[in-house]
C-alpha cells in the first residue's frame, strides 16, 4: 500500500520539490536561519551536504589544480580593504540594476523583471535604456501592479568597517580573484619565479543580491573554486601544447560563440578542445585548455557530456576586466541551463590596476634566450647647468629626472626641445645626451591571466538532480562512489536482543570500525528494518551495503550490495576492504561481478 501511494506522491511532485524535501530530510541542505525566517540567499549545509561538497572540492582540485603540477593553491582574507575592489573595478562596476514600486515599496532587479514581463533581455544595457524598454512595455511591479521607479545601479559587495575605526571601510570580498592577484609577486617568488603559473582559491565569497529566490542557484554567500592563471602570451601557444596530451586534445566540448549568437543561433556546436584552438574560437589557448579540463571534470563527477555547454558571452554581457568570457553551463530540470563555470580572458586588467593604485612592481623578469644589443640614448643631467636654470631647486629637480625612464626622457627632451619640472624649464644644452651600444639580457612584462572560475554550489544542485533517480518505490540518489558523502554503508542484518542476534551486531561494529581506521568513508546503521536501512543509504546516495547476517556466523561471509541495481553478492568478510577498494577506483572499464555496475 505504502509504496504504491509513495510511487505516486513521487509522479506529481516536481524533481525540485522532491530534491528539496529531501534535501532536509537527510541532511543535505536548507535555508539558514529558519527559526527566525529565513534569508533569502542564504543556506545551510547539513551533516550529508557538507561530505559531498567536499569530494566535489577533492575532485576539483585534482582536475583543475593538481593534474598538471602548473597551479598551486593558497588562503587569503575574505575581509578585503577598500582600495584593492576600488583597484579592481569592482566598486565601480560590481552593480545590478535596480527599481522600487511606488505603490508597495519592494525592490526588484530590473532587468529580471523587463525580461520576465517582455522577453527581452536587457542585460548590459544603461539605465537609460532600461528605462525606455519598461516605459514602451508599461512594465509594472510584479507584486502589486504598482508604477516602478527608473533603474539606479545598486552595489552588490556587503560594506563593512575593519576594525572598531571610521574610515577603514573593508568589504566581503566578491571573488577570491583579487587576492591571487595581490600575493602574486609573493607566490611566483616562492615558485622561484616560474611561469606559467596558476594560483587557486577555494573559499566564501559575499555578494548582496537583490532578490535571490532560486534555491541554491543564486545565493548571496557562495563558495567560489577558482584560479588565476599568469603566463607570457609570447608563449602560450607553445606551452599550452607541451599540456595537451591525447585525451585532453580529443575532450569533446558543445560550444556557443558570440558571433554565432549575434547571429541569431542559439545552438551549441560540438568541437574538439584543439580545434577551439585553431580555429581561433578563444582569444588565447589558454583559455581552451581549461575549458576542456573544465569540461572533463564535470563530466567525471557525473554531469552527462552533452548536458554541459559553452556560452560566449556578448561585449556588453562580460564583466569590466574581461576580453573574452566563457559560460559553462549545465542543464538542469527546474531552471534550464545554468551558469556553473565561466572562463575569462582577464589579460593584464587586474595586474595593471593594483600596480596603478600600490604602485608596486608586479612586473616579472624574462630572460632571453640570448642577449641582444641595443642602441641606448640617455640625456645625462648635467649638474653645472641645472643649477643655473634651477637654482635653489636643485635638489627636488635631480632627484625627479633620476626617477624618469631615460629613453623617454630623451625621447621628450628630442621632440619638444625642452622638459619641464616644478616649473623650471630645462634644455637640451642642461643635458649631455649620450648613444651607446649595449647588452639588453631581458625585459620586463606584466603577465597575462586566464582565470577559470566555479560556482560550487550550483555544481552540487546539477550534480543532484542529474543523479537522482526515481524509481518505482524509491528515491536513489546514483552519484559517482567518489562523490558520494559515504562510501559504504555496514548493516547488521538483524540487531534483536537474542544472543545469535548480538553476534551479528558486533561483527558488523567491528566491521565498521576497522573500516574508519582504514580511512573509509563508512556509516553505520542498525535502526529499523534492513529494507528500510538499504533505502535510507539509496537516498544519499551510497554506492555498497556490507551485510552480516546469520550466515557471516558459519562461513565469515557477508554481502556486498551495489546501490544501483541492488545486486548482492556473497564475499569473505576478510576481503571486503580490497573488494572495495577495488570497486571505489574503478576507471570506466572495471566491471567485477556487478555487470551493469558503470
Ligand atoms: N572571479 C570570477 C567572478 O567574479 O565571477
Amino acid at each position: 500500500m505504502r509504496s504504491g501511494w509513495f510511487s505516486m506522491e513521487l509522479k506529481s511532485r516536481d524533481i525540485y520539490e522532491i530534491l528539496s524535501d529531501l534535501a532536509k530530510r537527510r541532511g543535505l541542505f536548507w535555508p539558514s536561519y529558519e527559526i527566525y525566517g529565513g534569508v533569502a540567499g542564504l543556506y545551510d549545509f547539513g551533516p550529508v551536504g557538507v561530505l559531498i561538497k567536499r569530494n566535489i572540492i577533492e575532485e576539483w582540485l585534482y582536475w583543475l589544480v593538481y593534474s598538471t603540477g602548473l597551479v598551486v593553491e593558497i588562503e587569503t582574507p575574505i575581509i578585503t580593504p577598500r582600495i584593492v575592489l576600488k583597484a579592481s573595478g569592482h566598486e565601480d562596476h560590481f552593480t545590478d540594476p535596480i527599481t522600487e514600486c511606488t505603490k508597495c515599496g519592494r525592490v526588484f532587479r530590473a532587468d529580471h523583471v523587463v525580461e520576465e514581463q517582455t522577453g527581452i533581455t536587457v542585460e548590459g544595457y544603461s539605465m537609460s535604456d532600461i528605462w525606455k524598454v519598461m516605459i514602451e512595455n508599461n512594465v509594472r511591479c510584479p507584486e502589486c501592479g504598482g508604477q516602478l521607479t527608473k533603474p539606479q545601479p545598486a552595489l552588490l559587495l556587503f560594506k563593512t568597517e575593519i576594525g572598531p575605526y571610521k574610515g577603514a571601510p573593508g568589504y566581503i570580498r566578491p571573488e577570491a580573484a583579487q587576492g591571487m592577484f595581490v600575493s602574486f609577486k609573493n607566490v611566483f617568488t616562492v615558485v622561484r619565479n616560474k611561469l606559467p603559473l596558476g594560483i587557486a582559491q577555494v573559499g566564501k565569497v559575499g555578494r548582496n543580491e537583490i532578490s535571490p529566490r532560486q534555491s541554491l542557484i543564486r545565493l548571496r554567500e557562495f563558495t567560489i573554486m577558482e584560479f588565476e592563471f599568469f603566463f607570457d602570451p609570447e608563449k602560450s601557444y607553445e606551452e599550452v601544447m607541451k599540456y595537451m596530451d591525447e585525451e585532453l586534445e580529443e575532450e569533446e566540448l558543445f560550444v556557443l560563440t558570440a558571433d554565432e549568437k549575434s547571429r541569431g543561433i542559439d545552438r551549441a556546436s560540438r568541437y574538439r578542445t584543439l580545434e577551439l584552438i585553431e580555429e581561433k574560437i578563444v582569444k588565447n589557448p589558454w583559455m581552451a585548455l581549461w575549458m576542456a579540463k573544465g569540461n572533463r571534470f564535470l563530466r567525471e563527477i557525473g554531469i552527462p557530456g552533452d548536458k554541459i555547454r559553452f556560452e560566449e558571452k556578448l561585449p556588453w554581457e562580460r564583466a569590466h576586466y574581461s576580453e573574452q568570457t566563457f559560460d559553462q553551463q549545465v542543464y538542469t530540470r527546474k531552471f534550464g541551463w545554468i551558469e556553473v563555470a565561466g572562463y575569462s580572458y582577464r589579460t593584464t586588467y587586474d595586474l595593471d590596476r593594483h600596480i596603478e593604485f600600490s604602485r608596486s612592481d608586479l612586473s616579472v623578469f624574462k630572460r632571453y634566450k640570448k642577449p641582444v644589443e641595443k642602441l641606448v640614448r640617455r640625456a645625462i643631467p648635467n649638474p653645472i647647468k641645472i643649477r643655473e636654470l634651477a637654482k635653489d631647486k636643485m635638489g627636488k629637480i635631480m632627484e625627479n629626472i633620476s626617477s624618469m625612464d631615460q629613453e623617454a626622457l630623451y625621447q621628450e627632451l628630442m621632440s619638444k626641445g625642452y622638459i619641464e619640472i616644478d616649473g623650471v624649464k630645462l634644455g637640451r644644452e642642461a643635458f649631455i645626451i649620450k648613444e651607446e651600444k649595449v647588452k639588453i639580457h631581458g625585459e620586463k612584462f606584466v603577465p597575462h591571466v586566464v582565470e577559470p572560475s566555479f560556482g560550487l554550489e550550483r555544481i552540487f544542485y546539477a550534480l543532484l538532480e542529474h543523479a537522482l533517480s526515481l524509481e518505482k518505490d524509491r528515491i536513489v540518489l546514483k552519484i559517482n562512489p567518489r562523490i558520494a558523502p559515504y562510501q559504504v554503508a555496514v548493516f547488521p542484518l538483524v540487531a534483536g536482543s537474542k544472543p545469535e542476534h548480538r553476534k551479528i551486531v558486533d561483527i558488523a561494529r567491528s566491521l565498521y570500525r576497522a573500516l574508519l581506521k582504514a580511512r573509509i568513508r563508512a556509516f553505520y546503521d542498525e535502526e529499523g528494518s534492513i529494507g528500510r536501512r538499504y533505502a535510507r543509504a539509496d537516498e544519499i546516495g551510497i554506492p555498497f551495503a556490507l551485510t552480516v547476517d546469520y550466515q557471516t556466523l558459519e562461513d565469515e561471509t557477508i554481502t556486498i550490495r551495489y546501490r544501483d541495481t541492488r545486486e548482492q553478492i556473497r564475499i569473505s568478510i576478510h576481503e571486503a576492504y580490497d573488494k572495495l577498494l577495488e570497486l571505489l577506483n574503478y576507471k570506466g572499464k572495471f566491471k567485477l561481478n556487478f555487470d551493469k555496475y558503470p
